[in-house]
């Protein structure tokens, strides 16, 4: 791997954990203005500096997010699809290299849609970002996504996504946590990182979540909707930090919420 695409990786994986916390903040790209990201600037501030790194679209990050943050950008660059359309796997590259260059992120993501009339399209938007991103040395990562299918959340189809995505070249790559977990994860020869989900009944359903992934061998999380939907986010991404990079326990890290909650949030 070429120096500049290992430096790239390194300011998202931390190296003294070798784990990443990312904020998910690109809902919008087909959900428009969801639950308590109506207004970007106001959801993202309080909490990007908990974040290793935050994933907006290019739309969010330059109205929403100010340009003195040190936390590392990994741009959504696909999309073209929206919740009332036909089919959420019709996505295409929205956004060019020259721009995430301009943009200077830390890497660049995409869905893939495995096992629907659209995954030859989004493989090879996926293949084609990997060669762009070995050009200009900037990471890939690839979105194993389920569009409202949200059944397809099992350890054969998303070991299937996952191997591929890294057969094609992505760097890392975000899925779903699922039974059998290990599976996915020892069948992927690159870094995962799992998604949040819809929001969970309780804060304790987070934190097992986290807990349950990183133990089964995810190296972090890309969380939306289970830390900015949370009544506390500011706290809830604190205790995700500490199960993440300090091997804290669920008890701890719900000690570590309410804690927090109860002085700042
Ligand atoms: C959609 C995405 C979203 O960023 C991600 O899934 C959202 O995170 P969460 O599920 O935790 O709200 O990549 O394909």
């Amino acid at each position: 791997m070429d120096w500049g695409l290992q430096n790239r990786l390194a300011r998202i994986i931390k190296p003294e954990t070798g784990h990443t916390v990312m904020l998910a903040v690109d809902h919008g790209y087909f959900l428009g203005p969801t639950s308590k990201l109506e207004n970007p600037r106001a959801t993202i501030a309080p909490i990007i500096q908990y974040a290793d790194a935050l994933m907006p679209t290019r739309g969010v990050l330059r109205t929403s997010v100010d340009p003195k943050t040190q936390t590392p950008i990994v741009l959504r660059v696909s999309g073209g699809t929206s919740i009332i359309g036909p089919s959420l796997a019709d996505e295409s590259i929205t956004t060019t290299f020259e721009e995430a260059i301009r943009l200077n992120v830390a890497a660049v993501a995409l869905s893939i849609f495995v096992g629907t009339d659209y995954e030859h399209n989004t493989l090879m938007n996926l293949a084609d970002l990997v060669n762009e991103g070995e050009t200009y040395g900037i990471p890939v990562l690839a979105v194993t996504a389920v569009g409202k299918e949200l059944g397809k959340r099992d350890a054969r189809f998303l070991s299937l996504s996952c191997r591929i995505a890294a057969e094609l070249g992505a760097h890392f790559v975000k899925t779903y946590y699922c039974e059998e977990f290990e599976k996915v994860v020892g069948g992927c020869p690159v870094p995962v990182v799992i998604a949040g989900g819809p929001k969970l009944d309780t804060m304790s359903d987070v934190f097992q979540l986290a807990y349950d992934a990183i133990n089964r061998g995810a190296i972090g999380v890309d969380m939306g909707r289970n830390i900015w939907q949370s009544e506390h986010p500011v706290a809830a991404i604190q205790a995700v930090r500490a199960i993440v990079h300090e091997k804290a326990t669920v008890t701890k890290a719900l000690e570590l919420f309410d804690d927090l909650k109860a002085t700042r949030n």
